[in-house]
């Protein structure tokens, strides 16, 4: 498959270099705002054409997919250009600023007979898998903690009242939309929406959230969800049941599980280092196209986790510019 990548940062490398071990990726395309970075970043990857103008993207025949890799605010116009133009698109998580873009993206790409599919690295991990199928030894369900909190490498300049990409909420940037999201998914895409949302958030200079917490209500259990940009955490994430507990490593990342059965020994059950996690969302991405029935449960999910992420802002007063468009 033909892709084209939107954005020229950090993420992107990874992106393409996790896609260098996935059969059937080739990178025919980067689109970039500035022409300079555009050709520098496409002559450093191997990408034949590079583009500035995103109509021009759009048209270019001999892409088939796009990555969107920029800022969140701007996910849903380059998806919905991209969708609209007979692009499948691949798009960085949280798929949008709000529940509204969601439906728009989807809307759009189901007009247009594409794949569109948020890449949430972490449900696309053999070790989310090994999560869910394990989830019935734990007997019933009574409580999900579910915990991502990083320092933010940008975290130190914006002390200094220097407002990077990452702390600036016109961008629909912020602790829940770049950290949080990797909580709210998962547990959404396990057990679908909520009864209630209720949410709190630490809040920094100029109102963007550096922290927050958010209380699912589930009935039968609750889900805590903990994330942070501004301190790290060395808890792992843990799903309790009446029989015994399942411990994750990284919600975000889950590489190492380990079931604590009530009764008897803690024992490992699933172990596995990724060098390259981003490779199983590619591939999956180009298998939903062979299996397209298969893209339903993932719509669902980011629709759903956009719309716990609205109600969570809601609750806390965290509102984007993009929300009024
Ligand atoms: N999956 C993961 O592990 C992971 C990790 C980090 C981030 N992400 C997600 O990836 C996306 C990008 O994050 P990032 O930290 O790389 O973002 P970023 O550095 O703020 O921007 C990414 C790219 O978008 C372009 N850009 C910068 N500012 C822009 C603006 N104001 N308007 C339009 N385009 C702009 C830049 O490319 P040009 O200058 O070349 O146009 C830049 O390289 C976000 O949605 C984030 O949540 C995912």
């Amino acid at each position: 498959m033909r892709f084209a990548v939107i954005g020229t940062g950090a993420i992107v490398e990874k992106f393409l270099a996790a896609a260098r071990s996935v059969p059937e990726f080739s990178l025919a395309a980067v689109y970039s705002r500035t022409e300079e970075r555009g050709a520098a970043f496409a002559a450093a990857q191997g990408a034949p054409l590079h583009f500035h103008r995103p109509e021009d993207l759009a048209a270019c025949p001999e892409v088939d997919a796009v990555y969107i890799a920029s800022p969140n605010y701007a996910h849903c116009e380059q998806a919905l250009q991209m969708l609209s133009a007979g692009k499948h698109v691949l798009c960085e998580k949280p798929l949008a600023s709000n529940a509204a873009e969601v439906r728009r993206m989807q809307a759009c790409a189901k007009e247009h007979g594409v794949l569109l599919l948020e890449a949430m690295k972490s449900v696309f991990l053999p070790g989310f898998s090994v999560l869910a199928q394990n989830l019935p030894l734990l007997g019933r369900l009574r409580r999900v903690t579910a915990v991502y909190c990083q320092y933010s490498s940008r975290y130190d300049k914006f002390k200094q009242g220097i407002v990077l990409n990452a702390f600036d909420p016109k961008l629909s940037n912020g602790a829940l939309m770049d950290i949080g999201v990797y909580c709210v998914y998962p547990v959404v895409k396990l057990f679908g929406l909520p009864r209630k949302v209720q949410s709190t958030a630490v809040k920094l200079t100029g109102g963007v959230d550096g922290a927050g917490s958010i209380l699912l209500d589930y009935g039968e259990f609750q889900a805590d969800l903990l994330y942070s940009k501004i301190a790290d955490s060395a808890l792992p994430s843990e799903f309790q049941g009446e029989d015994g507990s399942l411990l994750v490593d990284r919600i975000s990342e889950p590489q190492r599980l380990t079931l604590c059965p009530r009764r008897g020994q803690a024992r490992p059950l699933y172990d596995q280092t990724e060098d390259a996690p981003m490779r199983h969302e590619i591939a999956f991405f180009q298998q939903l196209l062979r299996e397209p029935q298969r893209a339903e449960a993932y719509s669902r999910a980011s629709l759903e986790t956009a719309m716990v992420m609205d109600e969570a802002r809601r609750m806390t007063g965290i509102v984007f510019p993009a929300d009024a468009r």
